[in-house]
């Protein structure tokens, strides 16, 4: 709820447990007073009386660091959020208020600059404890240079200290998370690639240096965009905190022509107790109830072949792997990479999106239907914002590619990227998808994009309105063809952000399918986004990338803990390994609304000899603990795991064994979990309250 106090000029945004308290000064700056646990209106009104800790030396504006807009101008030295370039060369912006809009949930604050006709617009919404904010820009003069327009600058309160959370990565390696002491100064974490990237993922957390896993105060953002991105850590010397992120990268500015309107994406913030786990449980929560587009649906098991063909894609062949993963339990098949123009390796085809004639001489009729009479769901690889400068689109239209003049056309993976501010190039996007979709029998396309932008040159409209056109795809086949589910993927996790799961299914969240490397990316993963999303294959062993051997128990536990998926050469698995398969493929559905829909919690992270994950049903009445033993040191007797969230008066039946476990003791002294002896042990345990 939102509650506005005219007289202090004081808005107070709250939800469940956090409020957020926000006061227009003299100047008409808008101050945060208060970001943490949720304050009544009269508490927050009080916060007026309390003037801010004054420095040693006056020349430091005591207030720099406390404002949620932050505009380029005055006494103003530090980060600003909004940073633009008037005709005549102004850089300096002087905001006044103009007014409110107000709704339940919902608050839009305006400003002018007090000359040139430009309009700034701050919305703020609140989904249970989550603000999302955004800005829009107006302007009704002569053209602007908009050099930065952040989503959200997040004010933290006065800490005794400052950490920062975060993840990093690269291909096959993404989302490992990073703890730091936040340094003074700027801590930029940024994508100049087009695309969200391996290499960084667009959330922050902040706490005080102290909270763990269960206890402390997190304070969290996330920004809602799949193209170059920049969220700025600020750290003052006066011990003031900002997150500030928004769309786009240094040097990249947009032009604002006359009567034109800059809406940026949300940038979510969330105040959190409870520790680490806490905030992610909010964050995953958030994402099943107002990002995700079909948050309620259980996501099937799935079976992908890339691992199992490459690019060697036959009717024949898919069709075996399809009756084997049938019988597995699988319930959605798709064929990835290879099945279309000539595409029989990795240099040609891309952008040719019909059948390979030779291949699939009939289409792909016949595939999709043996896999529908096999009773499961048939799901196609897709890439198709790229280009292979060996294909007959890129014969008929060389210039639909980003590039510039007088310079080369860098190919990564033998591809360029198709540049979709055109709209002619977004026009035979959805054209292309829209008729692949109704001419065939499709339930879920897997949407890859492997390789980042070059040549882009600092053209706003490119790095913009690439990601405006594919939202605007996604958004239009998904209303053509409501039953398509889409997985994002972008050579594994290389596009997973709150804008792109408000238009997809679920993610592919990494190349790299070795499950103990897994183990730590999935840990990373969890920190933000929800195991509804996360997909998650058993490949072969030794791992085709690592060439580890796991046991196939090791394999399934890990993949379990999102979106079970299988991706091996089926075709090579021994009878005894199909079997174990598909006891482990029903081990999973019947755990699958506790992983897909229940709340998660961390319980030991990997790292050390034994990690473990739990996942409890909304009502409390189920509970899935998967443990996994890495390497066991000799003499050494395995840990009691506490599990969490129980009730202590209640009993909890093992459906594997029948005992039966008090939920005091469970909570108190943990399970024990029988493991096996060796390396790579693991275990699921259901427990079911009586
Ligand atoms: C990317 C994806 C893989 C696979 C290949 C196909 O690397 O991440 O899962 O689809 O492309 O070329």
């Amino acid at each position: 709820m939102i509650h506005h106090d005219s007289e202090h000029r004081l808005w107070v945004l709250s939800g469940p447990s956090s409020s957020y308290v926000l006061h227009l000064d003299d100047a008409d700056r808008p101050r945060v007073l208060h970001w943490g646990p949720r304050f009544t209106p009269e508490q927050a009104a009080s916060l007026l009386l309390r003037l801010p800790p004054l420095g040693f030396r006056p020349v430091e504006d005591p207030l720099e660091g406390s404002f949620d807009l932050v505009a380029t101008g005055g006494l103003c030295y530090g980060n600003a959020g909004l940073q633009v370039r008037f005709a005549d060369g102004t850089r300096d912006l002087e905001l006044v208020y103009t007014g409110q809009r107000r709704a339940d949930r919902e608050l839009v604050l305006t400003y002018a600059d007090r000359h040139y006709p430009l309009a700034v617009e701050c919305h703020y919404r609140l989904h249970g404890d989550v603000i999302e904010r955004h800005l829009v820009l107006r302007n009704e003069g002569e053209p602007v240079t908009v050099v930065r327009a952040d989503s959200a600058t997040w004010v933290l309160p006065r800490l005794n200290g400052y950490r920062l959370s975060s993840v990093r990565g690269q291909w096959g390696a993404e989302t490992r998370v990073h703890r730091t002491e936040l340094p003074y100064g700027e801590t930029v974490m940024t994508s100049r690639r087009g695309v969200t990237s391996h290499q960084a993922n667009p959330w922050a957390m902040v706490d005080d240096g102290t909270a763990g896993e269960e206890h402390g105060a997190v304070y969290s953002c996330a920004l809602a965009w799949s193209g170059s991105w920049r969220l700025t850590a600020q750290r003052l010397p006066t011990e003031r905190v900002t997150l500030s992120a928004g769309f786009g990268h240094d040097p990249v500015t947009w032009e604002l022509g006359t009567g034109e309107e800059l809406v940026t994406p949300v940038c979510a913030g969330l105040y959190t107790e409870g520790g680490f786990g806490a905030a992610s449980r909010a964050w995953h929560d958030h994402q099943l109830r107002h990002v995700l587009p079909h948050a309620g649906e259980l996501r099937p098991v799935l079976y992908n072949s890339w691992e199992a063909t490459g690019f060697d894609v036959s009717l024949d062949g898919q069709i075996r792997l399809a009756e084997s993963a049938a019988r597995m339990g699988v319930e959605l098949f798709v064929v990835d990479d290879g099945w279309f123009g000539a595409r029989t390796h990795d240099a040609a085809g891309l952008g040719d999106w019909y059948p390979n004639p030779r291949r699939f001489p009939d289409g792909l009729g016949p595939l999709i239907d043996r896999v529908h009479e096999l009773g499961m769901l048939f799901g196609l690889w897709v890439e198709p914002e790229m280009v292979n400068p060996d294909s007959d689109l890129y014969r008929a239209h060389p210039d639909w590619v980003i590039h510039r003049p007088h310079r080369r056309r860098t190919e990564h993976r033998n591809q360029l990227v198709l540049d979709l501010s055109r709209p002619e190039v977004g026009d035979w996007l959805f054209r292309t998808l829209d008729e692949l979709l109704a001419k065939n029998a499709i339930d879920f396309l897997k949407w890859d994009m492997n390789r980042p932008f070059t040549e882009a040159g600092p053209d706003e409209r490119l790095w913009l309105g690439h990601v405006q056109t594919l939202y605007d795809v996604l958004d239009r086949l998904r209303a053509a063809h409501p039953h398509v589910r889409i997985e994002s993927c972008s050579s594994g996790g290389g596009r997973v952000d709150l804008g792109i799961l408000r238009r997809t299914d679920q993610v592919w969240t990494s190349d790299n399918t070795d499950a103990l490397d897994r183990l730590d990316i999935q840990h990373g993963f969890s920190q933000l986004y929800p195991a509804r999303v996360m997909g998650a294959w058993v490949t072969d062993s030794p791992n085709p990338y690592t060439g580890r051997e796991i046991p196939l128990d090791f394999r399934f536990h890990v993949a379990m803990a999102g979106l079970l998926s299988i991706g091996g050469a089926l075709t090579e698995w021994s009878q005894a390994e199909l079997d174990r398969a598909a006891e482990l493929v029903a081990d999973y559905k019947r755990i699958r609304p506790l992983v897909q829909h229940g709340r998660q919690h961390r319980l030991l992270p990997p790292g050390g000899e034994l990690s473990a994950v739990q996942y409890l049903a909304s009502d409390g009445a189920e509970t899935a603990v998967l443990v996994f033993r890495r390497a066991r040191r000799f003499g050494h007797a395995d840990p009691g795991i506490p599990l969490r969230a129980l009730d202590p008066r209640a009993r909890y039946r093992d459906t594997a064994t029948g005992e039966v476990h008090h939920g005091a003791v469970l909570l108190a002294h943990g399970l024990f979990p029988e493991l096996a002896p060796g390396d790579y042990a693991s275990a699921l345990i259901h427990l079911i309250r009586e």
